[in-house]
């Protein structure tokens, strides 16, 4: 197919884990892929190795997004809001209420402002039939501090941009994975006992995989899904 032809994605934090597997299922299906983070390096390296464009960019900043259109496609088709993470993992205990409220706070720019901002940012450029995927998890219904409300968050905004766009052929969904190895959300921080005690959990017994998160998103960003609309689609081994 002519490359001015091909479909288009942008896949946030596509540089790693979930996102790069995401990424490599799209151009597999044919989609012109833009990754994006904020490690050029990483990008570039993934880049390479997959066939994506990369671009650059907080997207939880508004003027770094508003700085990134000019080179993002100019038709959006299938937009994956897959960049975040538990910005707890890491960080220093919390032991203030100014301690709480910066912790909470992190989570819900990681995880919701940024989707919500690129999203409105492209929303104009998004093809009729196009697919917009959230990327949420099975923390918004575990519990799990200001990441679990913050993803919880991303759940709901889903069925709101369902609605909007809906009208426009365009459907918008929500992944909600499970343990995923082979990503950069611990940083190394799971012990071998929580390990183990989550993979106990699931129906499954094993952890999930960045390819088992990008089969689903291949579905929901092909034709065949187009009567599938704000939804969250667990990829947890059934865990409990
Ligand atoms: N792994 C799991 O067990 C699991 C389970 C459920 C849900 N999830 C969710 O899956 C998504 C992907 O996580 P992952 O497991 O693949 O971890 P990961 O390897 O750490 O991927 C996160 C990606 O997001 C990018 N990113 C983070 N903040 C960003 C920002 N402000 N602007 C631009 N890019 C940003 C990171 O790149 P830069 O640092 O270079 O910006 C990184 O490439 C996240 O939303 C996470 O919450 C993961």
């Amino acid at each position: 197919m002519n490359s001015v032809l091909k479909r288009t994605a942008i896949v946030t934090g596509g540089g790693t884990g979930i996102g790069r597997a995401v990424a490599e299922e799209l151009i597999t299906a044919g989609f012109s892929v833009v990754i994006t983070g904020r490690r050029r390096g990483v990008l570039t390296t993934t880049a390479e190795e997959i066939g994506a464009a990369v671009l650059d960019f907080d997207v939880t900043k508004p003027a770094q997004i508003e700085a990134a259109l000019a080179e993002l496609p100019a038709t959006v088709h299938v937009l994956v809001n897959n960049a975040g993470g538990n910005t707890d993992i890491g960080a220093e205990a919390v032991t203030t209420l100014a301690g709480l409220r910066d912790s909470w706070l992190a989570n819900f720019e990681s995880n919701v402002i940024g989707a919500v901002l690129l999203t409105n940012a492209v929303a104009d450029r998004i093809a009729a039939s196009g697919r917009v995927i959230n990327i949420s998890s099975i923390a918004a219904r575990k519990g799990v501090d200001g990441y679990g409300a913050a993803k919880a968050a991303i759940e709901t905004w889903t069925i709101q941009l369902a609605r909007e766009l809906g009208p426009r052929g365009i459907t918008v969904n929500a992944i909600a994975p499970g343990l995923i190895e082979d990503t950069d959300f611990f940083g190394g921080a799971l012990s071998e006992e929580h390990r183990t005690a989550i993979i106990e959990h699931t129906a499954t017994k094993r952890a999930g995989f960045p390819k088992d998160v990008a089969a689903v998103a291949g579905f929901l960003a092909g034709e065949r899904s187009g009567h599938v609309t704000g939804q969250v689609i667990p990829v947890d081994g059934g865990a409990e």
